[in-house]
């Protein structure tokens, strides 16, 4: 899989479908348009407000472009009104071959007469956007990183002003490009102030969602920024969810592929200098000791382990279980100690896997007589990526009239059967495959399934036969065993 391919967009398409007649038929202009790129390690926010005024009456579709390098990294994209907190329907109208750009429109919630405003905020998550730069460090030197992005915001609407702001997180921004021959202003191009660099503002800028505009006014630019956090990617994330209502359990079951991003370890790794490091409070931006996890209330039973074995230097605080229907906003602490620190360049792997009593997941709903149980898409870990991820959940024995609804839409989708030994008709299995998940991908999926009454005593059944089979099996072992002894 190319290490750049990308999930579909994290929006719920099938509900908002737009009637395709009005598509690009409304006109606008942007009175200004403001992009704040704040920069990160794994992940890149990046804000644009555009203020929108119409250009005739009972427009109601706007149409937003992508260049294709931003496309091609971006993993979450969502569009609001300012100030409200409501997404607005979008669609992907995907590559645009005659202008070279990728196009959204969005839906506004009431249509805009001629000269009527509103402020539109796209908010993106941008994945695999930088990159160490030097690419190897020493364990004592600093890590930095490098961005790169266009420097003009494109618009099928002609825009009266915008800049664009990027952010870095330290005040070490090392460098950044200042193009030259940049039409559209008479000033200076890019001001620096603390840890913001502004590019613009650019006065009147034509209609720029097309190839030409792209070919001839487009400049790219790069920033070069120190990073004083982990860049944490994880290459694969196989969470099993099983559900079981004979120990009234939900089982987690994690398979992390774990990679320091950061610049490659240049030498050897030294623990003396590690823990140097350490004893002075600067231990090194690249070097990961440990992992601070956000795992449910009411949890127990954790267990964490490696190619080695069971790790045992993690700190857990657990919670208790929350009342039903209390906001999520209590949580079991892991701080999960890797084996050994994890350099840059780095690889670790490890499983972590935690029982919750299920009534904390699941409910009933007696006019459909269907259970519901949510369970978490993953443990959402802050600035870190998920390049590729697949959730399993492994319902009931006999459990059927199975149905489920998902947060974002999986790549792809299956449910089938997974048989263990003592199950007879075997369970039903949901997976889903996604793709760059980030720290906005967290939620639930819900799955609804029906447990007939018989299902619940088809386990005793198959736990007395499988008892049989192996006494059946101790008798036939003892007769050998006395033929043989007899000789
Ligand atoms: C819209 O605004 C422009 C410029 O301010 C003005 O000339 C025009 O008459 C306005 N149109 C309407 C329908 O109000
Ligand atoms: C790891 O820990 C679990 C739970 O404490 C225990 O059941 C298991 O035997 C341990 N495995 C090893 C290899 O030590
Ligand atoms: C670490 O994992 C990445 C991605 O899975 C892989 O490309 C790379 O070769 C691995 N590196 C090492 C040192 O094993």
């Amino acid at each position: 899989m190319p290490r750049h391919w990308r999930a579909p967009f994290s929006f719920i398409l099938s509900v908002f479908i737009l009637p395709l007649c009005t598509s690009a038929a409304n006109s606008f202009e942007n009175t200004a348009i403001v992009r704040t790129v704040e920069l990160g390690g794994a992940l890149v926010h990046v804000t644009t407000t555009y203020a929108v005024k119409a250009l005739e009456d009972g427009s109601s579709v706007y149409t937003i472009a992508l260049a294709e390098r931003e496309q091609a990294h971006t993993s979450w994209l969502e569009a609001k009104l300012k100030g409200e907190s409501e997404r607005l329907p979008l669609e992907d109208f995907g590559y645009h071959q005659d202008s070279g750009v990728f196009l959204y429109t969005i839906e506004l919630p009431k249509a805009l007469n001629v000269n009527q405003t509103a402020n539109l905020v796209i908010e993106t998550v941008q994945t695999h956007a930088t990159y160490a730069w030097p690419e190897e460090a020493g364990q004592k030197e600093g890590q930095s990183l490098k961005y790169e992005t266009e420097l003009l915001v494109l618009s099928p609407y002609k825009t009266a002003v915008q800049r664009t702001k990027v952010r870095s997180p330290s005040p070490q921004v090392h460098s950044y490009t200042v193009p030259e021959e940049v039409e559209f202003t008479t000033d200076a191009v890019a001001t620096k102030s603390g840890a913001t660099i502004t590019y613009g503002p650019f006065y009147d800028i034509p209609p720029s969602a097309t190839s030409e505009f792209v070919d001839k006014k487009q400049k790219h630019i790069t920033v070069h920024y120190s990073f004083d956090y982990p860049v944490l990617e994880i290459s694969k994330l196989q969470r099993a969810a099983e559900i079981s209502h004979w120990g009234a359990n939900l089982n987690i079951d994690d398979k992390y592929w774990l990679h320091n991003a950061g610049p490659r370890l240049k030498g050897h790794f030294s623990r003396l200098d590690y823990q140097t490091q350490n004893y002075f409070g600067r231990p090194g931006p690249h070097t990961i000791p440990s992992l601070q996890l956000h795992l449910p209330a009411g949890i127990h039973d954790v267990y964490y382990y490696d190619l080695v074995g069971n790790v045992s230097t993690s700190r857990l605080r657990t919670t208790p279980s929350l009342p039903k229907g209390a906001e999520p906003n209590q949580y079991s602490v892991l701080e999960l100690r890797p084996r050994y620190p994890i350099a840059g360049g780095w690889n670790y792997s490890f499983t972590l896997g935690w029982d919750s009593p299920l009534e904390d997941y699941a409910g009933y709903d007696k006019t459909t007589g269907k259970y519901v149980v949510s369970v978490p898409i993953m443990t959402v870990i802050p600035g870190a990526v998920v390049d590729e991820a697949e959730v399993t959940i492994i319902l009931p024995e006999g459990a059927t009239d199975v149905d489920y609804v998902v947060p974002w839409p999986a790549l792809s989708e299956t449910l089938s059967t997974h048989i263990t030994y003592l199950d007879t008709v075997g369970r039903p299995k949901i997976t889903l495959k996604y793709a760059q998940l980030t720290d906005k991908h967290g939620g639930n999926i819900y799955v609804t399934y029906k447990v007939p009454f018989s299902a619940h005593l088809k386990k005793p059944l198959a736990v007395a036969t499988a008892f049989a089979g192996v006494f059946a099996l101790a008798l036939a072992w003892k007769r050998v065993d006395i033929r043989i002894s007899r000789k």
